[in-house]
């Protein structure tokens, strides 16, 4: 059932990882820290289209040991590495831009705040946050995708999907500044919530 999931995530994040980094510039980042990375896909699509980045994917070990033989099948393995460890204990230092994708809609609010928080903390002056999900629009009408993950997630995991206005004012109170939302049509995504550390 694991093996399962993981080739289902693995090509749906691929297909939005290419939308996120056409919509997203990421060229002004030397390396990416990926928190709860899955299976790599994001990293392995965003090193395709920017050539000088390297990144990290940081999962729970048993998952991050499914990262790296998809990386090494990718021939990828001299950008892109993996560490196992929990998000909720510490995030590795040293990488200037952080990707939470379809992380913050599995917990809750504190939860969220905490992980925005640690984030903040483990970043760069000049690096950046970005936090990609379907998102539910700031009144809550939907769409449609956004409102049934959401749904999806509130029977399965501590969380829902959240707005952009949410996210905003999580952020800005991790410290975060110029913090912005990046409209695009994915799968799993159709926008970005980015913010930066001054
Ligand atoms: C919905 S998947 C998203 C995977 C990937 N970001 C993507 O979009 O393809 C959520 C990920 O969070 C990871 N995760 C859950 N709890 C974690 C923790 N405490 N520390 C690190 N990763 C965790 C899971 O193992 C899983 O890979």
């Amino acid at each position: 059932m694991l093996a399962h999931f993981w080739e289902a995530m693995h090509s749906l994040s691929t297909m939005t990882a290419r939308k996120l980094g056409e919509a997203v510039d990421l060229s002004h980042f030397r390396r990416l820290l990926d928190i709860g990375g899955g299976s790599g896909a994001y990293d392995i699509e965003l090193c395709k289209q920017y050539g000088a980045l390297r990144a990290t994917v940081f999962d729970l070990p048993h998952v991050a040991a499914i990262a790296a033989g998809k990386i090494a099948e990718a021939g990828l393995t001299d950008r892109i590495e993996t560490a196992g460890g929990s998000f909720f204990e510490q995030l590795p230092g040293d990488h200037d831009v952080h990707l939470l994708s379809m992380i913050l809609h599995d917990w809750d609010e504190a939860k969220d705040r905490a992980l925005l928080s640690r984030s903040f903390e483990a970043l760069p002056s000049g690096g950046a946050v970005v936090i990609s999900e379907l998102l539910v629009n700031d009144e809550k009408t939907g769409p449609a995708p956004a409102a049934l993950m959401s749904l999806n997630m509130l029977i399965e995991t501590e969380g829902r999907n959240y707005t952009p206005a949410e996210y905003s004012a999580w952020l800005e109170e991790a410290g975060f500044r110029h913090i912005e939302t990046v409209w695009f049509d994915a799968p799993a995504a159709n926008g970005a919530v980015i913010g930066r550390k001054p």
